[in-house]
């Protein structure tokens, strides 16, 4: 594999009680990008992102993540990549029974031996990047939507994961929260570096964020490439993606 893959599916085929849900699925994500993955509900989009996490078993095709091949791993070094991986569902829950703090130095408590004072330190510039220092001894309860969804991602990239998946990060947010979100996750790529690998119906969001788009269409990749071809694209699905897309921009 390419060094500059952080994610590489090849022929990954995947059934439900016998029902072909993945059919041989292929796509690469490249290191410092962001990577989106499109179809519409009930497409595949979601197991796909569950094979990468080891949640699923592979039974068919080859999937390698930051370089290792996730089919061959040892414990020790399933819970290596674990930890280097960042996730932010789409209803990132937090603990309610802990503060916003606590919430996110929780990965740090429980995976890394780094003592508490320090712990805080860097639980307060990670919610600084998401704009919730402020936060700090909320609870959960006490926090709207969208800030909610912002210390979910504080508590993601709480451990420097290079790579970051994100489901759905923007469901329920309002347009000017939404592009927060987005410019959080710019900022994530742009200045620490990270890859992304985001699943998302936001035509806004993939227009401010996408720099590959993964199309599936009824577990099938239909297409794969820029936004720009993206938009370009004959593959009828992706057309009448993109066209809803032109017709609100009239
Ligand atoms: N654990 C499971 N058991 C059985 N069927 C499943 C399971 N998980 C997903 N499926 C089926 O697989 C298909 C793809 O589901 P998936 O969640 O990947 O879709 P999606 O593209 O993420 O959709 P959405 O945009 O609605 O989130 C669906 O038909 C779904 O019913
Ligand atoms: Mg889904």
């Amino acid at each position: 594999m390419e060094p500059q893959k952080v994610v590489e599916v090849k022929g990954l085929t995947a059934s439900f009680d016998e029902k072909e849900i993945l059919k041989d699925v292929s796509f690469s994500a490249k290191k410092g990008e962001v990577t989106v993955i499109l179809g519409g509900s009930g497409s595949g989009k979601t197991t796909v992102l569950r094979h990468l996490l080891g949640l699923i078993p592979l039974t068919q095709g080859h999937i390698e993540v930051l370089g290792k091949d996730i089919s061959n791993l040892t414990e020790d070094e399933q819970l290596s990549l674990y930890l280097q991986l960042g996730v932010f569902y789409q209803n990132g829950a937090l603990l309610n029974s802990l503060t916003v703090g606590e919430n996110v130095g929780l990965p740090l408590n429980q995976h890394s031996k780094i003592p508490k004072p320090l712990v805080e330190e860097i639980v307060t510039m990670k919610l600084g990047l998401v704009n919730l220092e402020y936060a700090y001894h909320m609870f959960p309860s006490q926090l709207s939507g969208g800030m909610l969804k912002r210390a979910a991602l504080a508590r993601a990239i709480a451990m420097d994961p290079p790579l970051l998946f994100c489901d759905e990060p923007g469901a329920g947010l309002d347009p000017i929260s939404l592009e927060s979100l987005d410019n959080l996750i710019l900022n994530l790529k742009n200045l620490l570096g990270m890859s992304v690998l985001m699943v998302t119906h936001e035509v806004s969001s993939i227009m401010r964020v996408a720099d590959h788009i993964v199309y599936l269409d009824e577990g099938k990749v239909v297409f794969e490439g820029t936004v720009e071809n993206a938009m370009k694209s004959d593959e009828p699905s992706v057309k009448a993606f993109f066209s809803v897309f032109r017709n609100q921009q009239k």
